[in-house]
């Protein structure tokens, strides 16, 4: 089928390959525009999903959905936990649980006070930093340095949710806080 757009006479081009010359065609105008079209698309394409945050990346879409999964679970393995990390609305029911029951002794901002509790901005752990070792010290406590086992005051629950929101307080590093104590962790 000729293409209605191409209207100029066919003009050759000066160079030849084996043999084998081409015209100097224009491109045919559908071809153009959804090459345009493409080119406008791509600049509302960039700014919803990489700008402005408007529209979730595939990977922020499966990190929901996991989190999602996570928060119906009971579960308080290493996993489990990490997934509940991408959900803000776990960590700040975590951070009310956290704010009543535990600055106290961990400081609001989890920074720690001498002779009460570690920082826990920092990278340094006594009891390991795994979030299911985390979550162990919430539940079970360390009853002989001070420190209360959870489970039985808050339920499992309440303790995972607080796990998280302190997973989420990691390498803050915030100011004025306490010494490093124990083994460091590199991990998430
Ligand atoms: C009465 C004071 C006190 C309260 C309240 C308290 N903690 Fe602790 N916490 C401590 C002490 C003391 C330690 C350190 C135990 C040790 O030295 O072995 C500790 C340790 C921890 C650790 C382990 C830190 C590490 O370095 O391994 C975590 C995690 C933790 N607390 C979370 C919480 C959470 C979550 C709450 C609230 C639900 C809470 N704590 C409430 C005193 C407290």
């Amino acid at each position: 089928m000729t293409d209605p757009s191409i209207t100029n006479v066919d003009v050759e081009r000066e160079h030849s390959f084996d043999g084998i010359t081409e015209f100097d065609n224009h491109l045919p105008n559908w071809w153009l525009w959804s090459f345009y079209l493409a080119c406008i698309f791509s600049v509302f394409y960039w700014g919803a999903y990489h700008i402005t945050g408007f529209a979730a990346l595939p990977t922020e879409v499966y990190e929901a959905d996991q989190a999602a999964l996570a928060a119906q679970s009971t579960d308080a393995d290493d996993e489990t936990l990490r997934a509940l990390l991408a959900d803000p609305n776990y960590i700040a029911s975590g951070k009310k649980i956290f704010d009543i029951n535990c600055a106290s002794c961990h400081r609001n901002d989890g920074g720690g006070m001498p002779g009460l509790g570690p920082n826990l901005t920092d990278k340094f752990w006594l009891h390991g930093g795994e979030p299911a070792s985390i979550y162990t010290t919430v539940t079970k406590g360390v009853i002989e340095k001070g420190m209360v086992a959870w489970e039985s005051q808050l339920g499992a629950s309440k303790c995972r949710k607080a796990t998280v929101y302190v997973m989420s307080l990691r390498n803050k590093n915030v100011a004025n806080g306490r010494e490093a104590q124990g083994e460091p962790y590199a991990g998430q």
